[in-house]
């Protein structure tokens, strides 16, 4: 989770026995957040979104130690070899068939597929995880596959592996810790959110004026601008006073300093759980949901 996952959370879910991972970030971002990984014994990977990757960042997180990096949303083959030259694991996150068969051939190590209930980005149009996973698992053959989107308990993960997959990639559930660097309006909303209420949209990018590319829509929690553009985008698109408009609302503290990302199982958060905690809560919830239906 760029921005919200640093080295904190991802140490933190490392130690723990899961395999942390630190968000997409830039020269000065790794600055700052590599720093409780350098040492950490455990393994940890990091993510990148792949069309934002600056010179030098994928060398530097390998560099640093880090057993497997992500990539999602682009073209990832210009980015592999120097994680293979390094040993270290390239996992492909994936968002359609498309992706998927674009993954295999690419000779990924893990590939993780991404259904439309995960928060944040993911395809604009896309499938949920339950018709999702098994295909891609079909596509994979021998490559592990990892399942995301709307997981947030045990039980969730028991179903993911019911179908069929290696493991599981959570999200938004990570994002209710005390290690995740989300300002506290953000986690105020999480705690309150209904997956019902969240919606897979562009606005939140054209009005921020980000330059996410336009095939990718991000789910997030209601929000004010979204109220104000739904069903108006080729308007918005050429509005020259909506983006400081945005910004104005930003700095007045009205709205929080990035969309609320979350996805449709933000329902089952219900407390801010720190993240060690949480790995050893999934876990065993997974065990015993997994022993029901023995
Ligand atoms: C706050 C937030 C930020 C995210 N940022 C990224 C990102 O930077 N790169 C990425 O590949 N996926 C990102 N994702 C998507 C996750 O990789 C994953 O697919 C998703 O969280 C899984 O669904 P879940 O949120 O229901 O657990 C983000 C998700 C959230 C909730």
């Amino acid at each position: 989770m760029g921005g919200s996952a640093g080295g904190a959370l991802a140490a933190a879910v490392s130690t723990a026995g899961g395999l942390g991972m630190l968000g997409a970030g830039d020269h000065a971002w790794l600055d700052r957040e590599l720093g409780p990984l350098r040492a950490l014994r455990a393994p940890w990977a990091a993510g990148f979104l792949t069309w934002a990757i600056t010179p030098g960042v994928v060398e530097r997180v390998v560099e640093a130690g880090a057993r497997a990096v992500m990539f999602s949303f682009g073209d990832p083959a210009p980015h592999t070899g120097v994680v293979r030259d390094a040993g270290a694991l390239v996992v492909l996150q994936v968002t359609d068939l498309d992706e998927a068969r674009r993954a295999v051939d690419l000779g990924a190590d893990v590939i993780v597929a991404q259904g439309t209930e995960a928060g944040g980005h993911g395809a604009r149009r896309g499938r949920s995880t339950l018709t999702f996973v098994p295909l891609v698992i079909d596509l994979a053959g021998t490559t592990p596959v990892l399942a995301a989107g709307g997981i947030a308990d045990g039980r969730g993960i028991a179903a993911a592996l019911a179908l069929g997959a290696d493991g599981v990639l959570l999200g938004t559930r990570f994002q209710a810790t005390p290690e995740a660097l989300a300002d506290p309006m953000i986690t105020t909303a999480l705690l309150a959110g209904r997956g019902a209420e969240t919606e897979r949209s562009t606005i939140l990018d054209v009005v921020r004026g980000s330059s996410w590319p336009s095939r990718y829509a991000a789910r997030t929690l209601p929000h004010p601008h979204l109220d104000r553009w739904r069903g108006r985008e080729t308007e918005l698109a050429a509005d020259p006073l909506a983006q400081r408009d945005y910004h104005a609302d930003v700095a007045a503290g009205v709205i929080p300093p990035l969309p609320v990302w979350a996805g449709e199982a933000v329902d089952l958060i219900t407390e801010l759980t720190p993240a060690a905690d949480l790995v050893e809560i999934l876990a065993t919830q997974a065990t015993r949901a997994l022993a029901r239906v023995r």
